[in-house]
């Protein structure tokens, strides 16, 4: 079972994630598997001085020898930089610790209800780890995730098809390619410079924006996932992956809102078979999953993010301190962060699939893992 934990705070020391149950005999490089990972998420149109005061590495700490994943328990560290400019407020150590508090609280981030959770009467105690900044451990999670899916055929890729008002249509496999070029991850050039504008006018404005991104994994064998028990169904596990990244607020399987609108027999997918395919389908509106289960096709979804919350001109709202109105309490911030979410929305995708692969093809090894899924995809080919 293939399971991870992440700790750290915003702006302590650093940020780890343990990964546990990842097959010995993995090829794994920080610099080479998960550096690249942590660098996209960094990047973007819209985010703001905190990334160029981060330059996020992964330090492998448990887990490789040599190279290779011994079977146990992958750690992994990233540094915050930033730290250094927190050392007193985010102190770990109980002597000469100041604090300044944080009270009045930002509408749509988790000062307040972290506050009310904890009886914390400092937002600080709550918002340092409901930031995203956690999310560079998931990255470096989904990074380890991509490294084992790749040795079963899998790849997983996104691209931001909405901003604000500013949409782009799906892109196709060719086509995604663009996305890596884009300021923010669009692949479509033109959707791509109206993005920028967008976020440009939002920044001057002190305010911010949201959008979709859509996430694929190419490559997923059938079978994948199960009906059987209501916990283990993968469009179910996929949405509360994605959803549970910060500001993610909806999640959509394949084309699931176009298909509430329409009629059944616009929508479904209609299975084939041949010799050289195998089992296959005439279109995947269904995001390549059915009954909780991968069909054998791309398996695809949308994340939408809502703006985030901390406005360079900020919302009317209350200190906590005295229940007095006051305006919202303002740091640095992103204006837009749809482009970085989403590569973390591409970890949270490779997360769920590695764990529902490692759940179908068991094995200690990766070897064993690999030969379980060239097992399967020959069985998966014939009629029956
Ligand atoms: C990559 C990424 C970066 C983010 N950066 C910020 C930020 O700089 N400022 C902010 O207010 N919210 C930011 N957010 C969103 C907040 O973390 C999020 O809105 C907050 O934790 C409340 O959670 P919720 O929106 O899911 O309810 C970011 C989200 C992501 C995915």
């Amino acid at each position: 079972m293939l399971r991870m934990l992440t700790a750290g705070e915003s702006h302590g020391p650093a940020l780890t994630v343990v990964i546990d149950g990842v097959p010995a005999g993995l090829r794994l490089d920080a610099a080479r598997d998960i550096d690249p990972d942590l660098r996209r998420r960094q990047g973007g149109h819209g985010r703001g001085k905190r990334q160029q005061i981060e330059e996020d590495h992964a330090h492998i700490t448990g887990g490789v020898r040599g190279g290779r994943t011994l079977g146990s328990p992958v750690a992994i560290g990233v540094e915050n930089r930033d730290w250094e400019n927190w050392r007193v407020p985010m102190q770990i150590e109980e002597a000469g610790f100041r604090r300044k508090r944080v009270t009045r609280v930002r509408p749509g981030h988790a000062d307040l209800a972290g506050m009310l959770k904890f009886s914390f009467d400092d937002a600080r105690d709550a918002l340092e780890r409901a930031s995203a900044r956690e999310t560079a451990a998931r990255v470096a999670a989904g990074a380890v995730a991509r490294t084992l899916l790749r040795e079963i055929g899998i790849v997983v890729r996104s691209a931001v098809v909405r901003i604000g008002d500013v949409t782009a249509a799906i892109p196709d496999a060719e086509q995604l390619a663009a996305a890596e070029a884009s300021p923010v991850r669009c692949a479509d050039t033109s959707a791509s410079q109206r993005m920028v504008a967008a976020i440009d006018a939002a920044r001057s404005d002190g305010d911010t924006l949201g959008g979709t991104a859509y996430v694929v994994a190419h490559g997923v064998p059938a079978g994948l996932g199960s009906y059987t028990q209501w916990d283990r169904r993968l469009d179910g596990l996929i949405a509360q992956a994605l959803c549970s990244i910060p500001s993610v607020k909806a999640v959509e399987i394949g084309d699931a809102v176009v298909a509430a609108a329409s009629r059944g027999s616009s929508v479904h997918d209609l299975p084939r078979w041949d010799s050289e395919r195998g089992f296959h389908h005439l279109t995947n509106r269904q995001g390549g999953l059915t009954g909780g289960v991968s069909d054998g096709e791309d398996v695809w979804a949308l994340a939408h993010f809502k703006p985030i919350s901390t406005l360079l001109s900020p919302l009317r709202s209350i200190d906590t301190a005295t229940g007095e109105e006051a305006n919202a309490h303002y740091e640095r911030s992103d204006i837009c962060v749809v482009p970085a979410g989403a590569v973390v929305a591409e970890a949270m995708l490779a997360w769920v699939l590695a764990v529902a692969a490692v759940d179908k093809f068991g094995g200690d090894t990766v070897s064993e893992l690999r030969r379980a899924a060239a097992e399967h995809a020959r069985a998966s080919t014939a009629l029956r």
